[in-house]
């Protein structure tokens, strides 16, 4: 009997769902997904409609497809890994929609204040925000990087709701002690920090010593 290749639910390795969403700064949705990939980890990810073509604009990737299974091809070839699954953010049946499906935590990167603000509030009215959700009432890991500037009350109500309720808020704010000489060094700062968040362990800068 032929031997199924191992499905995400089947193997060890840590899963997280990575989900993008429509902010600028998608460049490190991109790369903390990369990071995730390098490490051997399972990858389930969405990507708002907006965050495609912020994706697009801000960093020339193509990732969307005329067709669901269209933009699961492109994100597999871009990212050259088998260990990624994609979800539209349409799809409520996606196994990250329920929480009998095991994970080890999810990504929102860069998190716009729509979907800050459908986290907070228990709307569930997509993908991204449905598993957010799960996350919440399964009690794991649930790591945020909003974007927006400034912020209003409502957002920063929103950031404190979630922050009371276990969420790490980690907003992609650079720091620039460690010299950065491009935007590779400030994107893998900002992403080793959230990757720092979820105790992940990464080389994508230089410890303070
Ligand atoms: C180029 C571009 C940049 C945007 N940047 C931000 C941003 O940084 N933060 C934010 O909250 N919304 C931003 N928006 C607006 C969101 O994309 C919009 O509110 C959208 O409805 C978010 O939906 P989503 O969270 O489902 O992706 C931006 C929109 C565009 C087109």
């Amino acid at each position: 009997m032929k031997r199924q290749a191992p499905t995400l639910t089947q193997d060890k390795k840590p899963t997280f769902i990575v989900a993008v969403s429509g902010a600028s700064g998608s460049i490190y949705g991109v790369r903390l997904v990369e990071e995730l990939l390098k490490s051997q980890y399972n990858v389930h990810l969405c990507i708002s409609t907006t965050a495609f073509s912020i994706i697009r604009v801000e960093t020339g990737i193509e990732l969307e497809g005329t067709t669901v299974a269209e933009s699961a091809r492109k994100i597999q070839s871009h990212f050259s890994s088998r260990n990624i699954r994609y979800h539209s953010e349409h799809n409520l049946a996606a196994p990250v929609s329920s929480g009998s499906f095991m994970t080890d935590g999810m990504f929102v990167v860069p998190c716009s204040m729509k979907t800050l603000s459908g986290i907070a509030n228990g709307y569930a009215n997509n993908l991204i925000e449905r598993a957010a959700d799960v996350i919440l009432k399964e009690g794991r890991r649930l790591i945020l990087a909003p974007r927006e500037m400034p912020f209003n009350s409502i957002h920063l109500e929103n950031m404190l709701k979630l922050s009371r309720l276990g969420v790490t808020i980690a907003p992609p704010v650079p720091a620039f002690y460690q010299k950065p000489k491009d935007i590779h060094d400030i994107v893998d700062f900002v992403v080793g920090k959230i990757l720092d968040s979820a105790g992940i362990q990464h080389d994508l800068f230089k410890r303070w010593e």
